[in-house]
């Protein structure tokens, strides 16, 4: 048993030690006692591990037993990927005036609608918090690992899509450049604590429902405002596609999560799934931005309610059985969300009315919606 837990410590002690947080500091310190004490005596005092530690020590055992996968799926990944850069995709053709190219977007862009201008805000700021999911990645998945490969790979890619829409948008002239940039500032000052609970299997959950959710409206967003200007369609397609690979990514980490460890990937997923918590919610006018997002059927409750729906099928979690009584209830839990999603979609409806907004990034136009 000794050799066990000494294995375990040496092997992910020094990899997750820092990755647990605080509350964590006294158990890795005691981890390293036990190294001490396993090498000297050859025994262990199991008392020093409580359940919760003995619970995380085996979600870092599952995660580092899904290392071979990642490294798979990477690789799959980078192979079908077409790594594009926002100056390809923004630079004038070759041979055209800059000038005159700028000229002639900033001309197209002022038939982007008020709405369309208010979905690209809320996109651009949600790809702008990126700070924040680099660093709760580097946090819950360690900082030497293929995770920690993985977690700068994406965040590549991810720091891409923030500046395209910056870059786009101020040559655009999309938005009051002065405006959106406090909001970023703000959004990034203000931090994000998801209440994760030190619960490394609910990164994949929360990246997973995320991605398709960004996907969903980059791709919407995408569709409405090139029906005024072109450009930002193919700008937008293109960072969906991005998004929907990290989706697969994601997904697929967190269906091994599943097949390795039900019962508590259960638990974490019905943590999660009834709701994601959006960084940006403590924004100023985050709700009414949102709100505008929902009526231009840009992404609203029903578009989450079908991700919810799609997961649940990819993760086989309707037909998941020999279930301890903790995965069962969570299994119950999770299943009865669509049927709650669909009430709030239902209730947020029939409770919508004409409405007039002004926001003071879209130079305070005051526009109105159904
Ligand atoms: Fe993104
Ligand atoms: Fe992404």
């Amino acid at each position: 048993m000794c050799e066990a837990i000494c294995y375990r410590e040496a092997v992910f002690g020094s990899r997750f030690g820092l990755a647990l947080g605080n509350a964590f500091a006294d158990f890795w310190a005691d981890s390293l006692l036990l190294r001490n004490h396993c090498g000297v005596v050859n025994t262990v005092p199991g008392s020093s591990v409580n359940p919760v530690e003995a619970e995380t020590l085996s979600k870092i055992e599952v995660l580092s037993d899904l290392e071979p996968l990642v490294n798979e799926l990477m690789a799959s990944h980078e192979a079908k990927r077409v790594l594009w850069f926002p100056a390809e995709l923004l630079e004038p053709p070759p041979g055209e005036d800059p000038d005159r190219h700028l000229k002639a977007l900033r001309e197209r862009a002022r038939g982007i609608s008020d709405p369309a201008r208010v979905a690209l805000a809320l996109n651009l700021l949600t790809e702008e918090g990126l700070p924040h999911f680099h660093r709760l990645l580097a946090v819950y998945l360690g900082t030497d690992s293929i995770w920690a490969k993985w977690n700068n790979l994406w965040t590549a890619e991810e720091d891409r899509h923030g500046a395209i829409l910056h870059d786009y948008t101020r040559d655009a002239g999309v938005f009051d450049p002065v405006v959106i940039e406090k909001m970023q500032f703000e959004y990034i000052k203000a931090g994000f604590e998801p209440e994760w609970d030190r619960d490394p299997y609910r990164v994949f959950v929360y990246t997973s429902l995320q991605e398709r959710a960004t996907q969903v409206s980059h791709a919407n967003t995408g569709k409405f405002a090139s029906q005024y200007e072109p450009t930002i369609g193919t700008v937008l397609a293109n960072v969906a596609k991005e998004e929907a690979r990290h989706y697969t990514f994601y997904r697929s980490v967190f269906k091994a999560v599943l097949e390795r460890d039900p019962n508590q990937g259960l638990v974490a997923a019905s943590k999660i799934m009834p709701a994601i918590d959006m960084p940006g919610v403590n924004m100023p006018h985050f709700r009414e931005l949102a709100d505008v997002v929902r009526r231009a059927e840009i992404y609203g409750p029903r578009d989450y309610l079908r991700i919810v729906e799609e997961l649940i099928k990819y993760w086989s979690i309707d037909t998941m059985d020999g279930l301890n009584d903790l995965g069962r209830a969570a299994q119950e839990k999770i299943m009865a969300i669509p049927a709650r999603l669909v009430r709030i979609a239902d209730i947020m409806e029939q409770k919508t009315k004409p409405k007039s907004f002004a926001f003071d990034v879209i130079f305070n136009r005051e526009f109105a919606m159904e």
